[in-house]
């Protein structure tokens, strides 16, 4: 591989969407920010560089990290924030990946603005498992607040409400002809007829799960989060806050007397606002620049908004491609099995304070196994564990299962008050881990994207109601089930996955809708160094940010 070199320069800029200028926190002045593109064997060498008074970090989502921990990017896990004045190179290898992943701010609700494609190209002359497309196109998925991002999720957390909900969705950073006022500003894909096109889905919205579909038009699933799967075909994709979905449209072959919709809304089954309203992007057949004034456009439909038997259905569709150049290689013995109840819940209101959180009293909270994440301020835990043994800012207690079972996606038990705390799990070098992810239905049952920092996991088993431990391993896929680096743990029920632990550093997992992040939906494993040199984290960069 070789070495590419990018600068982003953090920086504000006007913007203007459903007819508000508003100043933003932007990667070169970019909305959406620049695309990253290596190949694999690469080395990339990202210059951070901070103009802006908010602190800021980068996460590269998706990318493993193999011994560079210090280079994920999650503000107070891996690394300080970079202040403003302050700069700080992401200096990373793609090693054993290609395809489309993503890279976002990872400190409170930066994200929303600071966003961007990151391209993951095949070795050279290596080929696609698929035919070769004639172009490739990244769209991401956004989310627009008129307010600040950052006062959104500050007024929730003071409050102990849910946020308020964000104002129009996006489609590379366009909300389209949907929205008030915004006619000009959809995103439009030219197409030629008779071709074969790469689309790389990338949803970076914050709070909101995703139906897409594009009007008239069947898409060729062919790759999750950068990972090549079995190729299948659907109409309507679903992606959660943080996946990538890569699908192959064809087009007509001959030109169309019509251009067509597509769409994006939420899948959504908790009690709270989120923003139920449609993104629409145009897809048009070249020659009709001119005319395409007297086309018809034709809409296509999406499923209601609570569809989770599609959303089901849609997950176990992916499977791993498992081909020998491409083999799924699922842990057959686990030494690690864990069980975590994930899910929302609530904390007492300080007494000085008055909450509108679920009971009036009580503040939203989310939490897994109980415990309600807190990250540490004045360190990361990758530098208190890897560099000051002796001032650790965590415990090694996070619990392996629940303190007290319940019946989890039945009526929850009286009490679901959770506990707030900066805790791990510690794991040997080449642990190979089994953990089974449970929806819980306290505060009603909502689906939670998962995402694992650091590794893929092979998703072995899913579904419905309470996992049972007598009769659902049985049934597990360990021939070709999808890798990934987010699931979907569908509402009301649990997901099952394996990973082998052989990156050592801090690897954080989390819910990646951010306000359930914000209330605490994640933690964090230790991966301890092996014995052989080539098993170990390479030590921090000069540079490396202080708090
Ligand atoms: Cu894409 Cu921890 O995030």
């Amino acid at each position: 591989g070789i070495t590419r070199h990018y600068q982003f320069d953090i920086q504000l800029k006007n913007i203007t969407r459903l007819c508000k200028t508003k100043t933003i926190v932007t990667v070169n002045g970019k909305f959406p920010g620049p695309r990253v593109t290596a190949r694999e064997g690469d080395n990339l060498q990202i210059k951070v560089v901070n103009h802006v008074s908010n602190n800021i970090s980068i996460h590269w989502h998706g990318i493993r990290q193999l011994r560079s921990g210090w280079a994920d990017g999650p503000s107070y896990v891996t690394q300080c924030p970079i202040r403003m004045g302050q700069s700080y190179v992401y200096n990373f290898t793609v090693t054993g990946q290609r395809g489309t992943l993503w890279w976002h701010a990872h400190i409170q609700w930066m994200r929303a603005t600071v966003y961007g494609p990151l391209i993951i190209l095949p070795k050279l002359h290596q080929p696609y498992p698929f035919p070769k497309p004639y172009k490739q196109v990244p769209i991401l998925f956004g989310e627009w607040f008129n307010a600040d991002p950052q006062a959104v999720v500050q007024q929730a957390l003071q409050t102990g409400a849910g946020p308020n909900a964000s104002d129009a969705h996006t489609f590379n950073g366009l909300p389209g002809p949907l929205y008030n006022c915004s006619t000009k500003d959809t995103y439009k894909l030219m197409v030629k007829p008779g071709k074969t096109y790469l689309l790389r889905l990338i949803n970076a919205a914050l709070n909101d799960e995703l139906f897409f579909t594009i009007a008239n038009h069947t898409l060729t699933v062919v790759e999750a989060d950068a990972c090549y799967v079995k190729p299948f075909q659907t109409n309507i994709v679903l992606l959660g806050p943080g996946q990538t979905t890569n699908v192959l449209l064809k087009t007509k072959p001959i030109y169309p007397n019509a251009t067509f919709y597509m769409l994006a809304r939420p899948y959504f089954t908790g009690q709270g606002t989120i923003d139920n309203t449609t993104v629409a992007g145009i897809l048009q057949y070249q020659h009709h620049t001119k005319s395409s004034k007297n086309l018809s456009i034709i809409k296509p439909s999406l499923p209601p908004i609570n569809s989770t038997s599609y959303a089901a259905n849609f997950t176990k569709m992916f499977r791993s491609l498992a081909s020998s150049t491409f083999p799924a290689n699922v842990p057959k013995v686990v030494d690690k099995q864990y069980f975590f109840a994930i899910g929302l819940g609530t904390n007492p209101c300080p007494k000085n304070q008055t909450c509108q959180g679920p009971t009036n009293t009580t503040k939203f909270a989310a939490s897994i196994n109980n415990v309600s994440f807190i990250l540490p301020n004045k360190t990361s835990l990758l530098q208190s564990y890897f560099v000051g043994k002796s001032k650790n800012v965590f415990m090694t207690d996070f619990p392996t299962a629940p303190i007290i079972p319940f019946n989890y996606t039945g009526t929850p038990p009286n009490n679901t008050m959770v506990s707030r705390g900066t805790k791990v799990v510690v794991l040997k070098y080449n642990t190979t881990v089994e953990l089974v992810l449970q929806g819980t239905s306290i505060l009603g049952i909502e689906a939670h994207p998962i995402h694992l920092h650091g590794f893929n996991f092979y998703v072995v088993g899913q579904g419905f109601g309470n996992f049972n431990p007598a009769r659902d391993p049985k049934h597990y896929n360990l021939v070709d089930p999808v890798e990934r680096n987010t699931i979907n743990i569908p509402s009301g029920g649990w997901v099952a996955i394996r990973f082998l632990a052989d990156n050592p550093g801090v690897w954080l997992m989390h819910c990646h809708i951010e306000i359930h992040l914000s209330w605490g939906l994640t933690m964090a494993w230790v991966v301890l160094d092996g014995d052989l040199p080539n098993q170990k984290l390479l030590p921090p960069p000069s540079d490396f940010p202080k708090c």
